[in-house]
Order: C-alpha cells, then structure tokens, then sequence
C-alpha cells in the first residue's frame, strides 16, 4: 500500500494532529508497529490508534504477534532488530524499556510529552524514561487482581461475589453442583503466574512486597507462602479438562456464555465482554480478586520507538504516535475498547462501566495506601530471567501433583536466578 499525501490532505492532517509544522506526516511515511493485541476487543482497542494515525497521513504496518502477554511478540521484537527491521514502534512494558535503551537503539520523544508527568503515576512516568528522557508513550493501565463473574450463573446459584477464599471455594462448588465450570482458564506459564500471583497479593500488601519485589528469602519460605501453593493447588480442581493451553480469551468466551462462572484475568477481559455486547452489573461481574480489595496489581502497556535508519532522532510518524497514544481523546476511546483505564489523571470516567469506576478509585486509593504494585506476571518487576524462572516453577507447580512445601523450595531457588 502506498499512500500520497495531497497539500489539502496535509493540511488537514495537520489541523486533526494539532501539531507544530515540523511533525507533519511526511508524504508516505510507514509506520511498522508490533504489538501482541489479537483478540477481538484488543483489536478493536489497537484500530482506534490505526485509524487515527491514518487520517494523519501515515501509512500504518501491522505487526501483530499472537500470543497474550507478547511472549511470541517479544520473540519476534529481537529478530527483527537483530537483522536490522526495527519496528517504527513496538509494544514493551517495564524493566524491558531499560534494556532496550540500554542497546542504544531507541529515539527519546521529549518533544511529544512536555505535560505528561503532570498527568500519570509517578511510578509509571519513571518507566518510561531512560536517562531522564521519555522513550516510550503509555496507553492505559490494566488492573489484574480481578475476578471475572458471569452474572446469570452467579444468580443461578444464590451467590455473591466473594471477598475471601473460603467463600470464594463455596461459590465455585455452587458453580460445579450445577453444572459450570467454577473456573475458566487457559494453562499457558502467564495465565497460571496470573492466579498465583493474585493469590500472593490476597496475603497482604506487605507480603506482596517482600515476596515479589523484595524477592526477601524468608518471605518465601514462609508458611504463609506454603499456603499460597496450597490455595493454586486447590483452585485448580475447578478447572474443566480441556484448560491445557487454551487462550486466555477463549477462557474469557466462557465466561461470557455463562459455560464458565469466573475467571481470573486482567481487565483485558473486560474488553471481550464489550465487544461481545456484554454489561457491567448485568451480565458480567467484576470484583477484585478474595481478600485483594485494599490492593492493586497493574501492567501499563507502552509503545517504545526504534531509531529508523540510522538516525538518532524521532521521526514525524514517531512524534504524532506518541502524540496521539497520550491525548484525551485517543486515551478514553482506546479504554473503553480495551478495559483498561486511561494512564492519564486528567481523562474524565464518565464514559466508562462501574469496573472501571473502580479501578479509578482504587488505583488512587492505594497509590496513597501503599497498595499499587507493579505486576510480576506482566513483566512489570524483576529482570527476564527472574521472573522467567518464577514462572517455570509456578507452571510445573500447577502441571503436577508437587507438595506445596516442594514448591516453595523451588521458588526461593529460582528468586536468586539473576
Ligand atoms: C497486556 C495486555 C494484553 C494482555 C493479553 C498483557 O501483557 O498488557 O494489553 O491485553 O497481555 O494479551
């Protein structure tokens, strides 16, 4: 596709992208992006950056890698740098954008982000600088200790969202008594970090910290982690047989048809709930996972921009992206698709469903409690290596018939894995 701007277009490009003269699209230029958004409402959520990129004038390149959590895309991010493609921009989040800065191959787009820091957490704005200097625009933040509801089923059965675990294993022998899989899930490494992850965080803020960002060998030794592998492991009977490597959004699909009564799952899932016509309160439930509801685990997804041949400094198409991922309009259109929340303070909710009402109030209520914590499953906290021998020892934990107290061994081994 090859894509010529008139002088008329171009001026209206430049009227829609409100932009200095200097960032205006220049006549053809592509912009290659790699992302991991595939599922139904990720794709709906990604088209509102396309579509507005096009009417600016760009020529827009898809690379979407399948896969959630972008472990493909990752894969995929490396080869093309290695041989020398360098997406225009690509979706990485957390320490990552260090370690791509730190290869020397990224632009900084300060010229894109003189409010921003006025306008997101701090914790976030931090992650997207590298020497002091802004390298990556963020979308949205997704909140991940949640669990997922049918509402019909939950209604079936006379139950209510529970707040602890024993009410939580109530329900879902409700849900199994008739006939529902009491837990939708998907057996891929991240979706399991997911669970043990949020069953971590139900031990308390404290516990969360020492255990996964401390990486604090008594924390997880404790028995207290000892119970944490207990809970997954009973949790795990409410799975269906066929959860073995099932997509995450087909997890979610059953849960929407009501085959499923809960899942836990970031807020994404609330995005195949929206494409699927699906409603807070009335179709689906949201709740923050039993016993996390004074706490908050987060992914930020961001897109990073790759210097374009040779040249240290951003492209036009680098500088309108950016841009455009961070204006208020762009902001809320792509949550409401995505299920997330706008990264910027200053988008007004009243668009958006009671879940993200609540993720909202929540993310402010324990940036100041203390509570809000980066997602070790999300690639938010710890180095790849780390975080990828956590994941082993959580996923063969959950593939296997292992002693809890086995499990726990394993993992303060892997928490030293540098
Ligand atoms: C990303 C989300 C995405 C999810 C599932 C996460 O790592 O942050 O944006 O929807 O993976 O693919």
């Amino acid at each position: 596709m090859k894509c010529t701007l008139t002088s008329a277009a171009a001026a209206v490009a430049l009227v829609i992208a409100g932009t200095h003269a200097a960032e205006v699209a220049q006549a053809g230029e592509q912009v290659s992006v790699l992302h991991w958004w595939t599922s139904g409402g990720e794709s709906k959520a990604i088209r509102v950056l396309k579509d507005d990129m096009s009417k600016q004038g760009y020529e827009w390149k898809d690379f979407a890698v399948a896969g959630g959590s972008g472990t493909a895309a990752m894969t995929a991010l490396k080869t093309q740098v290695i041989s020398g493609n360098a997406p225009t921009a690509a979706q990485i989040k957390g320490p990552l954008i260090q370690d791509w800065a730190d290869q020397g191959v990224l632009v900084t787009i300060d010229q894109a982000a003189s409010d921003w820091k006025a306008h997101i957490p701090a914790q976030i704005d931090k992650d997207i600088k590298a020497d002091g200097h802004y390298v990556a625009a963020p979308f949205s933040v997704h909140r991940i200790n949640w669990l997922w509801i049918n509402k019909a089923d939950l209604d079936k059965v006379g139950g209510t969202p529970p707040t602890t675990w024993p009410e939580f294993f109530a329900l879902a022998d409700k849900f199994r008594a008739a006939g529902i899989t009491a837990v939708a899930h998907g057996g891929q490494p991240w979706q399991d970090m997911t669970i043990w992850e949020t069953v971590v965080l139900s031990q308390g803020a404290e516990f969360y910290r020492k255990a996964l960002i401390d990486l604090d060998q008594k924390t997880l030794t404790s028995p207290q982690m000892v119970q944490v592998f207990e809970t997954i492991q009973k949790i795990r009977t409410y799975f269906d047989k066929a959860y073995h490597g099932r997509d995450w959004n087909l997890a979610t699909a059953m849960v929407i048809s009501g085959a499923g009564g809960m899942q836990f799952m970031g807020d994404w899932a609330k995005g195949e709930f929206a494409n699927a016509n699906k409603k807070a309160d009335v179709d689906f439930v949201c709740a923050p996972a039993p016993g996390t509801s004074n706490a908050y685990t987060y992914t930020a997804d961001a897109f990073v921009f790759f210097q374009q041949n040779g040249k240290k400094d951003a492209t036009p198409g680098q500088l309108a992206m950016a841009k455009t991922i961070m204006s208020p309009e762009f902001q809320e259109q792509f949550s409401l698709n995505k299920g997330s929340i706008p990264v910027r303070l200053d988008v007004p909710m009243d668009k958006f469903d009671s879940c993200a009402k609540k993720s909202r109030a929540d993310e402010q209520a324990t940036i100041k409690s203390g509570g809000f914590f980066p997602s070790l499953a999300f690639g938010e906290l710890q180095s790849p290596v780390t975080a990828g021998a956590i994941t082993d020892v959580v996923t063969n934990f959950m593939n296997s018939n292992e002693d809890a107290k086995e499990g726990v061994r394993k993992l303060a081994a892997a928490a030293k894995v540098k």
